[in-house]
């Protein structure tokens, strides 16, 4: 990697693309940062110093994320591109509304295919592009909905570019536990092993400065998942079932 990294994190408004947008200008990166909120992208890249730029865009509307490409595209070419960007609503499937269940899977898994296919035109030979899984998408979990869903299906569509894409992009997979943000403060259960954004976006940053295809994170807890996903049925089921007491 060059040592001004161009990196552009798209979901950069707020929760861990913010904390990871302060991480990285820290560390001397050029931010291109994306969300819908113009203001908040602005306030953040004021605090970041200079030489950061807000490119606004909303994930459901391609024409805004093909006027976004244009613009990042007569910059230079990226060294990484994280894209973050998702939406989530805490509740049971029955209770769900068509339409945001519609707007939910438009945001977190349409929207990552949108990304993942400017992608290559808009990295250097060898670049990074990382999309957001979660460990709600190892398995379906009692409550997970419809979120979980697109989760399990980003998981598999970055499984897919990876071997799409070898030897020419640097395909990665970003698996985080709970983190501390606006999407998580709305659940009512309790959630092990929560984390805060700072934590999340130094996490991410290792992870992805290393060789692993995903990056996970905190272990304490998705390690006990990955154990659960890999039991055969069986075994697995009635244990999920258990959550749901
Ligand atoms: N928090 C957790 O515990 C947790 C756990 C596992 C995985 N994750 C994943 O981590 C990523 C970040 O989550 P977070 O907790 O930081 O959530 P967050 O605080 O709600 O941030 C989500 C970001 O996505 C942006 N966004 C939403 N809809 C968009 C759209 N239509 N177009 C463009 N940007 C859009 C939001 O900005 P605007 O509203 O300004 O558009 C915001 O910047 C997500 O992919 C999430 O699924 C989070």
């Amino acid at each position: 990697m060059p040592e001004r990294q161009t990196i552009w994190i798209i979901g950069a408004s707020d929760g861990i693309g913010a904390a990871l947008a302060q991480e990285w200008a820290g560390r001397g990166a050029r931010l291109i940062l994306s969300a819908r909120r113009a203001e908040r992208l602005d306030d953040l890249i004021k605090s970041l110093g200079d030489g950061h730029l807000a490119v606004p865009l909303d994930i459901e509307k391609p024409d805004t994320i093909r006027a976004a490409a244009e613009q990042i595209a007569a910059i230079g070419p990226l060294d990484r591109i994280v894209h973050l960007a998702a939406l989530y609503d805490p509740g049971r499937i029955s209770d769900q509304d068509p339409d945001r269940v519609a707007q939910i899977v438009s945001v977190n898994l349409t929207g990552s295919f949108h990304i993942a296919r400017i992608a290559p035109k808009l990295l250097r030979a060898g670049g990074q592009l990382a999309l957001c899984g979660s460990v709600a998408g190892y398995i379906g979990l009692p409550q997970g909905q419809i979120y979980s869903a697109t989760k399990a299906g980003v998981i598999n569509l970055t499984q897919s570019l990876r071997a799409e894409l070898a030897g020419r992009i640097d395909v990665r997979l970003i698996c985080p536990g709970f983190v501390d943000t606006r999407l998580t403060q709305r659940n009512d259960f309790h959630m092990p092993a929560m984390v805060t954004p700072e934590y999340a976006a130094r996490a991410i940053i290792k992870g992805l400065n290393t060789r692993r295809f995903e990056v996970h994170f905190p272990r304490r807890l998705t390690y006990g998942l990955k154990l659960l996903a890999a039991l055969p049925y069986w075994a697995a089921l009635p244990l999920t079932r258990r959550l749901s007491r």
